[in-house]
């Protein structure tokens, strides 16, 4: 499988993603029904008879791995020959054209749209519905996860999410989501190995003991509003409008789907809100904000429902504070996509960033059954 993938969080990525199954045609038919076979250690020569007869295929060296693969019509005769000649079998591979097929699968899904700053690779997920001819219709959800890097329920959160929507059947409509679990891989390593609280990337400034660029303030939509030109500054804007890879990789990756686009959702914490734009004013009214805020309505009682978690549902700018070169702002002032949110995750400030991580699971269940019944509701329109 993807044993190169380089991140923690990505590892644990694929292992959920492999489990996802489908019905596509496939170049592997050939293979259908084929098995792998492992041996018991002392077998001798008796593959290779085996072998001879036309009846299997043993891999490799076989000093080593005593792997065989048997074809479909061969099962029976080869495990028949085997057992007389005293040789055990364990199945590896029930069917090696499905087998195949998953791998393909895992590795088309998990693509890497760009590089940051020290060269991590940022990862996107794309989940497709049961039954991918009528997505198009439906359109896309993009989730986006860890862009601040001390944030760390929310990378968290993601990959539950990513779990429940690859064994979901149907119950979002029929949405093609994107995912990406880790925006900032840079900064959360860094929030691990030196600086609890770090919340920028890991970009090197003029000014030494400054690094970093907020890449939530970096987005090209009334860039600088709320923001600092300080490159000591928390929210440091960055030198120009997408001036990060991390942020390009973003945008790029947005844009090539932004006419599926109909919600955005960036993940961060904390303090329990569900934050609709504008984020860069408090003076405009954000196109769409009775819709925004009647969903962002469902989200909340759904979210509600399940530990009794309280996500307000408000403005960004006019009752949090003003803030420019967001993923929301720009992916509905630019993109023009509907419905975009930023989600401050758990908890209300007692810990804070510092959460226990005993609220993943809860934090993850409550947000699951409130994105359901928002794109439910959305799925209807
Ligand atoms: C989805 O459908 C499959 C097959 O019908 C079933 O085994 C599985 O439990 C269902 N999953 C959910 C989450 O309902
Ligand atoms: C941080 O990055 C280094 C270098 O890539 C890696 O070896 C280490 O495992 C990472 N640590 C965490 C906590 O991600
Ligand atoms: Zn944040």
């Amino acid at each position: 499988m993807m044993s190169t993938v380089p991140f923690v969080i990505v590892a644990t990525v694929t292992v959920i993603v492999a489990t996802v199954s489908g019905k596509e045609s496939s170049r592997h038919e050939i293979l259908r029904g084929h098995q792998i076979w492992q041996l018991s250690n002392d077998v001798g020569d008796v593959p290779l008879e085996v072998m001879q007869k036309g009846l299997l295929d043993v891999l490799g060296h076989f000093g080593t791995s005593k792997k065989v693969r048997v074809p479909f019509h061969c099962l029976e005769e080869a495990q028949r020959l085997l057992q007389e000649k005293g040789v055990s079998r364990e199945i590896l591979v029930e069917d090696l054209a499905t087998f195949l097929e998953d791998h393909e699968r895992l590795s088309k899904r998990l693509t890497s749209i760009g590089k940051s700053f020290e060269n991590r690779d940022l990862w996107m997920v794309h989940v497709r519905p049961n039954d991918p001819s009528d997505s198009e219709e439906a359109g896309a959800v993009w989730i986006e996860a860890g862009i601040h890097a001390r944030e760390w329920i929310s990378p968290a959160v993601a990959l539950h999410i990513l779990k429940e929507l690859v064994q979901d059947n149907g119950s979002i409509g029929n949405f093609d989501v994107y995912v990406v679990p880790m925006a900032n891989p840079d900064g959360y390593n860094y929030s691990f190995t030196s600086d609890r609280l770090w919340r920028k990337n890991r970009r090197i400034t003029s000014q030494p003991g400054c690094g970093g660029v907020d890449l939530n303030r970096n987005w090209d939509f009334h860039y600088g509003v709320g923001a600092s030109e300080n490159e000591c500054s928390e929210v440091y804007r960055g030198s120009e409008p997408f001036s990060e890879p991390e942020t390009k990789a973003l945008r790029d990756a947005m844009t090539k789907v932004k006419d599926q686009l109909k919600v955005v959702m960036s993940l961060h914490s904390y303090g329990q809100q569900l934050l609709y734009p504008w984020g860069y004013t408090k003076h405009k009214t954000a196109p769409d904000t009775s819709d925004l805020i009647a969903r962002g309505k469902v989200f909340a009682d759904a979210a509600k429902s399940v530990h009794n978690t309280v996500y307000k549902v408000v403005n960004s700018a006019g009752d949090l504070y003003k803030a420019s070169g967001a993923t929301d702002d720009w992916a509905k002032g630019v993109l023009g996509v509907k419905y975009t949110y930023t989600l401050e995750l758990r908890d209300e400030g007692m810990s804070g960033f510092n959460l226990d991580p005993s609220h993943i699971v809860p934090c993850s269940e409550e947000v699951w059954e409130g994105l359901k019944a928002l794109l439910y509701e959305i799925s209807k329109e």
